[in-house]
């Protein structure tokens, strides 16, 4: 059996900016090296292939998440925070709270949420097609969420604006302790007083998915120490998620034209044409689970108590999976199988709302505009968990065909 001295060791740093804002050769050279590898400079084991960061997600006994899906060892270090309750949680107590959250988000009850949301993509896809120029992220994927999401959750219109502090703050936590981590927690104390307060009972519109928590308490599902975590749950991994994942897709279609004459010509493909971005572009890039016990992979062995870093974003592009065209954005490819959303019991409970969110955008665009182009360089957002744009200039052509 291969022990860790014989499995390849990478000096790569996978949170350096540049790396981050491309890390598609890094994955390449991970993926080509072997089904696990060790990269020396953080000390943790990495998977880069789909079929082991597939296994991995789906082995939650082996591949824990209680001691933080970050680089920090929950039972060695302090969290930055409370940890959640869904995310950062193995079974039984992660069961015990996903089932009332999960009841809130299954495909039938978000189509509650369709009108609404269809709404608000056709008014701000008819405004943003009448300006011919506009920025596909400030003006169009961090305006979006923020306003369907955070209205379906029920967070009063006014103060939303630390949401995207916060999801900044979250994100970047689940690396190093890198100068992107230093960055977000700045002037982090009033950041973190707002969201506290956000969650609370009080504070949420009734009839929204945080209301909706809350009454699990009294139908005695959850505990009220425990609501106030599952609707920050929501807030933390509903927004950047989808905010980051609309702008990839948005740059997706405006580096692929012939995709997107795809998508123009039946906008009833906007639905698959989200799905590819999110497995092209993933908006995830990674997380991290600690090992449980010795477990050999694919004849490496890797220890108890290890830090293993899974690549989700490089799974989604590995050609063993998607064949010889895996770095092909294809709107017409059979997406299921990808990680974007996870795998295995902590698979993401918000999917189906960001679906929504990319389909009905989407579709608002490709049907007022015959063409999208990008009008200057795209800016990348480093992140030490997502990927995808601060800036992103693009010009429409409005018309039929
Ligand atoms: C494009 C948008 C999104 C992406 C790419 C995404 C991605 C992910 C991924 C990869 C996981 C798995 C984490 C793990 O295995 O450790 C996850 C879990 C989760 N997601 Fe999402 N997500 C998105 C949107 C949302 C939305 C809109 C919500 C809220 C409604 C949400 C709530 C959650 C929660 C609460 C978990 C934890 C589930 C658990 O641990 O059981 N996500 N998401």
């Amino acid at each position: 059996m291969l022990s860790r001295s014989q499995a390849p060791v990478l000096d790569d740093d996978p949170f350096d900016p540049e790396v981050l804002v491309d890390p598609y050769p890094f994955h390449q050279r991970m993926r080509d090296a072997g089904p696990v590898v060790f990269l020396a400079r953080y000390g943790v084991w990495a998977m880069a292939r789909h079929a082991e960061v597939a296994n991995a997600l789906s082995d939650w006994e082996t591949f824990s998440s209680a001691a933080g899906v970050g680089l920090a060892d929950f039972r060695k270090e302090p969290a930055w925070r409370r940890p959640s309750l869904l995310l950062e949680a193995d079974p039984p107590a992660h069961t015990a709270v996903r089932k009332p959250v999960l009841h809130l988000m299954t495909p039938k009850t978000v189509q509650g949420l369709r009108a609404a949301f269809e709404a608000a993509a056709e008014e701000l896809g008819e405004e943003l097609v009448a300006r011919r120029e506009f920025d596909a992220v400030a003006d169009l994927a961090e305006v979006y969420p923020i306003r369907v999401f955070a209205d379906a959750v029920g967070l009063p219109e006014e103060g939303r604006g630390p949401l995207l502090r916060y999801a900044g703050m979250v994100f970047n936590a689940f690396g190093p302790r890198n100068p992107l981590f230093e960055a977000a927690f700045a002037e982090a104390a009033p950041v973190l007083e707002w969201i506290t307060a956000a969650c609370q009972r009080d504070a949420l519109a009734p009839g929204g998915l945080g209301a909706q928590i809350w009454e699990a308490v009294d139908r005695g599902d959850i505990t009220a120490d425990q609501a106030p975590l599952l609707v920050r749950s929501l807030l933390s991994a509903g927004l950047d998620t989808t905010i980051f994942g609309l702008g990839n897709a948005v740059f997706c279609l405006a580096t692929n034209p012939e995709q997107y004459d795809l998508l123009h010509a039946d906008p009833g493909l906007a639905r698959a044409a989200f799905e590819e971005s999110l497995r092209y572009e993933a908006p995830v890039q990674t997380f991290f689970r600690t090992t449980t016990r010795p477990v050999d992979v694919e004849g490496t062995v890797i220890p108890s108590d290890a830090k293993v870093l899974l690549f989700m974003g490089s799974a989604n592009r590995d050609p063993r999976r998607w064949g010889d065209d895996a770095n092909r954005y294809d709107i017409r490819r059979r997406t299921p199988g990808h990680l974007a959303f996870g795998a295995g019991i902590h698979v993401c409970v918000g999917q189906f709302i960001s679906r929504l969110e990319g389909e009905v955008v989407l579709a608002a665009l490709a049907r007022r505009a015959r063409r999208l182009d990008l009008a200057a360089d795209p800016v990348a957002k480093p992140n030490n968990t997502l990927k995808g744009f601060r800036h992103l200039p693009v010009r429409v052509t409005a018309g039929p065909s």
